[in-house]
């Protein structure tokens, strides 16, 4: 019987490899270990694309992710992070199922790829906003200069919350993601305190939009709202859960992109040759070093095997998204990057109930911001190599990435 000291692979999953060429390591997972335990998640990471899947389609598997991650901490940490993990439970995947279904209804409409196309406009004229200061001073960090401030400046708009603000949303939402991607106690302590910050800052602009409604996200909410449709705990806490997934993540997938154009130079000049790949090469940038390369079940009741692996009952499960979309069953040839790849089915967005609400928003703010950086600098390259930390095993965050623009 294999246990979860036999069950972890022989491989470093935070050492250099993981650092320098995680698509390496992803691929050796899901080719020669399904299934492997790391301590560090407390979990059990699953790695083919087929054994995710189901995991992540499952519907008895469905609620209390990430608060039972944060109920599983010893007694005296869970009880310091009390009000973080009450936050966390209102997300709209984190609640009670007809508390999902509720939420999501009343924020899909918002986040359909039609409603989603007519912002293009708007992320157009903040990328060109962002990469004419760019221009004017010959190069810019790629992180902080582009690829954050245009996704955060997006979302702000949509939920009609002050776009100047957005460096303070990023601050936070870089804060809160770590509930997501580190272990460590101080990260999720951090993470509370700035929570709780985005949230004291939240309340007047909910209020303010009680007596002047808008077309934005916060003003949906409040029409809800008056309808008893949605508590004033709950906006606050969606419009945390929107402001932060809203950007970090699409940030990553603009960040991890444009490091892989520039490691793949062919693939940069086909993609500059024949902009009418866009759209797939942003499908393909998903699948190589997407953004999420993990997401977290809770087992229910009773143990379940999965790849002859027995799982116990309440243990966390780990869908290794990044392991998955280079699982060679399901990918020819995974290790090659080709912006003109048929249609990669990654699961980079999830899969199931909980699929991503914002994949149609991420992908836009993807394609105007490749499009404007590509067609504005056809010179642009790298000053330096990119700067990347670990974050937890199985993902890496880019920091710094100085790009010149002629
Ligand atoms: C490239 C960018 C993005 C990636 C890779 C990504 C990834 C994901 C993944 C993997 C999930 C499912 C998690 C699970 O099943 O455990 C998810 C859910 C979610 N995402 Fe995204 N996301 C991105 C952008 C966005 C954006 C722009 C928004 C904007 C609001 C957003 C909002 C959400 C929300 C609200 C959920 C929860 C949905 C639910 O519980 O029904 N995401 N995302």
């Amino acid at each position: 019987m294999q246990t979860p000291e036999t069950l972890q692979p022989p491989y470093d999953l935070m050492g250099e490899d993981m650092q320098r060429a995680p698509q390496r390591l992803w691929h050796q997972l899901a080719s020669e270990c399904p299934v492997h335990f790391a301590p560090q998640l407390h979990g059990f990471v699953l790695s083919s694309w087929a054994d995710c899947a189901a995991l992540l389609r499952d519907p008895e598997l469905s609620t209390g992710l990430m608060t039972a991650a944060l109920d599983m901490r010893p007694p005296e940490e869970a009880a310091a992070i009390e009000w973080l993990r009450k936050t966390v439970r209102l997300w709209m995947g984190h609640t009670v199922p007809e508390d999902h279904t509720r939420l999501r209804r009343l924020l899909q409409g918002y986040f359909t790829p039609k409603t989603v196309r007519t912002l293009e406009p708007v992320a157009t004229a903040i990328a060109d906003e962002l990469l004419d200061a760019a221009e004017q001073a010959g190069r810019f960090e790629l992180v902080d200069d582009f690829a954050y401030p245009l996704p955060a400046r997006v979302i702000a708009h949509m939920l009609g919350v002050p776009t100047q603000d957005h460096e303070a949303i990023q601050r936070w939402s870089a804060d809160i993601t770590k509930v997501f991607t580190s272990v460590a106690f101080e990260d999720i302590l951090t993470a509370q305190r700035s929570m709780q910050e985005m949230i004291d800052y939240m309340v007047p602009i909910v209020e303010e939009h009680r007596g002047n409604p808008q077309e934005d996200v916060i003003s949906a909410f409040i029409e809800a709202e008056v309808e008893h449709r949605v508590s004033v705990e709950e906006i606050l806490s969606n419009c945390v859960l929107l402001l932060f997934a809203g950007h970090e993540t699409t940030a990553n997938l603009i960040a991890n992109g444009t490091v892989a154009l520039f490691e793949h130079p062919e693939q940069l000049a086909r993609l500059r040759a024949e902009p009418e790949l866009m759209a797939n090469a942003i499908e393909e940038m998903l699948r190589w070093e997407g953004p999420a390369t993990l997401t977290m079940r809770i087992n229910g009741g009773e143990p379940r095997v999965i790849a002859g692996v027995e799982i116990p009952a309440h243990a966390m499960i780990v869908a290794g998204l990044g392991c998955a979309n280079m699982d060679p069953r399901e990918f020819e040839d995974p290790l090659r990057f080709d912006v003109a790849r048929e249609k990669p089915k990654t699961l980079t967005f999830g899969m199931g109930g909980f699929y991503c609400l914002g994949a149609a928003l991420a992908r836009m703010e993807g394609r105007v911001a490749f499009s404007r950086m590509l067609e504005r600098f056809p010179e642009l390259a790298p000053v330096g190599a990119p700067e990347w930390s670990l974050t937890s095993p199985l993902n890496r965050q880019l920091q710094r990435y100085e790009l010149r623009v002629r």
